[in-house]
């Protein structure tokens, strides 16, 4: 048989193991994007986290989807499945990325001379994460200069709290415009060196107009991630709206970058430390910020929301979490904060920000599960299904902190992945588990958390999951409650 024959029978028999794998039927030109049509769709985009789940129970460990016009993706569920993905990304791992961003970026090279860190691939996306991660290390670790003004920034938040709530019931609605706030006065602060002032009771206009854009920018991502990709060819209201946050977020951003350089170069700064390394262009610095902005409010915020809203639904949690905090309430050290980071983790197991990572591989991969797939297939790996398993995690709908300081070494280390793994995964992690260690360490010695009512919290996924509607929380005094 000569080359052409043997590549075409490698070809067809690489189709013919995709073939095998369930999965609802695929519909020639829409493939399954049938299954999300308004109205009539068995699915909704906005409760994609939900439909994913939905997969797993009527399709089995491994499920096939065919998205934008048929091209395949594969839904996984097994952790054991997921470590042999993980250990097989090789040096650039590569994850469906956000095309559009690229395309938006890429097409305006006045501004933008990458598409950054979280957009690139190949050694491209190498050379940017080899600069700013180590740094991000070095400002966010447990080590960070940044911990005494995030203790301050923690105090803002506490102090906001209480200037918001109701004198009478001492409800604070929508605790959810709280926690932006602070998740950008702290981002911002990590960045630029600078406070916003956003945990003002008046914030600055800025602060609105950026965490407007930034609610905006999540809409638009689902829309295009998810949807047919008629962005390509035209510019679709989602596309606009895209152009719309990520031009409001650049030019905000880009007034304080340069303030920040010229009265503040000596500040102790990512924005410093990037300039003073000098390995980066001052376009690919400016991109760099914006990305840490946009990727670092969001998630922060609706992490630190769902875990506020189990923790007042959780009197004996937060009563540990209280005794943690007073014992240590000198010197801050998250090494010393164990409750407080199982809390955390429990927060992801139950309601993860982002529910699923995805990696698109090198070579073919043999899964444990029993499928051989392709290279170039996407991979969805949803941890959630494992996270909500009742034969890995004992009444797996309760939050029990405590589950993690006793049987961590038990559960299964590919099962909850809320920052991703390996060299690409989330480079804002340290960062984020000492804001929101810090947060709920200083909120809790001075408010009691508690339930404004009983009804559960609904989903909805808009790129990341958050909640689908006002969160309102009571924040009585801690030493009014004794
Ligand atoms: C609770 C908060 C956060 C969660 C749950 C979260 C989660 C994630 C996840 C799951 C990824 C994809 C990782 C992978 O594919 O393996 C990611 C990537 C990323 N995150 Fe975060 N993140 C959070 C906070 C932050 C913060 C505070 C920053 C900025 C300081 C940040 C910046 C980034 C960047 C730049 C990437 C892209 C990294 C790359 O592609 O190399 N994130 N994040």
């Amino acid at each position: 048989m000569g080359w052409i024959q043997r590549a075409a029978a490698r070809l067809v028999s690489r189709r013919g193991d995709l073939a095998r794998v369930p999965g609802p039927p695929s519909v020639p030109g829409l493939g399954t994007g049938y299954l999300y049509l308004p109205v009539v769709g068995r699915y909704k985009l906005l409760r994609l986290h939900e439909a994913n789940l939905a997969k797993q129970a009527l399709y089995g460990p491994v499920v096939k989807e065919e998205f934008q016009w048929g091209k395949p993706v594969i839904h996984l569920y097994d952790p054991e499945d997921f470590r042999a993905v993980l250990r097989q990304q090789g040096k650039y791992p590569m994850r469906l990325v956000n095309e559009f961003v690229r395309k938006y970026r890429l097409e305006r090279p006045l501004l933008y001379e990458s598409a950054g860190v979280a957009h690139e691939t190949g050694p491209e996306w190498h050379r940017l994460r080899s600069v700013v991660a180590p740094l991000l290390l070095q400002h966010g670790g447990a080590k960070s200069p940044h911990i005494q003004s995030q203790l301050k920034i923690a105090e803002d938040c506490v102090e906001l709290l209480r200037n918001l709530r109701d004198p009478c019931d001492q409800v604070v609605e929508d605790i959810r415009e709280v926690f932006y706030r602070l998740a950008l006065e702290s981002i911002c602060h990590l960045c630029l060196g600078t406070r916003l002032g956003c945990l003002q009771r008046q914030p600055p206009r800025d602060a609105v107009v950026m965490i407007e854009a930034l609610k905006e920018m999540f809409v638009a991502y689902q829309k295009l991630y998810y949807g047919l990709p008629l962005w390509k060819y035209m510019q679709t209201p989602a596309y606009r709206m895209l152009g719309h946050s990520e031009s409001t977020l650049y030019e905000t951003i880009m007034r304080y970058i340069d303030e920040a350089l010229t009265d503040g170069p000596e500040r102790n700064s990512l924005l410093t430390s990037l300039v003073r390394q000098n390995r980066l262009s001052q376009k690919e610095i400016s991109t760099t910020i914006v990305d840490f902005i946009a990727g670092g409010v969001f998630t922060v915020t609706h992490t630190l929301v769902f875990l506020l809203h189990h923790l007042a639904h959780s009197p004996r949690a937060q009563a540990r979490l209280l005794q943690e905090a007073s014992a240590t309430s000198g010197e801050f050290r998250l090494d010393m904060l164990p409750y407080n980071r199982a809390c955390l983790k429990e927060t992801f197991r139950l309601t993860p920000t982002v529910p699923c990572i995805v990696r698109i591989l090198p070579d073919d991969i043999a899964l444990p599960s029993g499928y051989q797939i392709p290279a170039g297939v996407p991979l969805f790996l949803h941890f959630t299904a494992p996270c909500r398993d009742p034969q890995r995690f004992e009444s797996p709908e309760e939050f029990r902190p405590e589950r993690w300081l006793t049987s961590s070494a038990t559960t299964h280390q590919f099962c909850l992945l809320p920052f991703g793994y390996g060299s690409r995964m989330c480079s804002g992690r340290s960062y984020a588990e000492l804001e929101i260690a810090i947060t709920i360490s200083k909120l809790i010695q001075e408010l009691e958390p508690l339930p404004f009512d009983n009804e559960p919290m609904d989903l909805v996924q808009k790129f990341i999951v958050v909640p689908a509607h006002s969160i309102h929380l009571r924040f009585p005094d801690r030493a009014a409650c004794k």
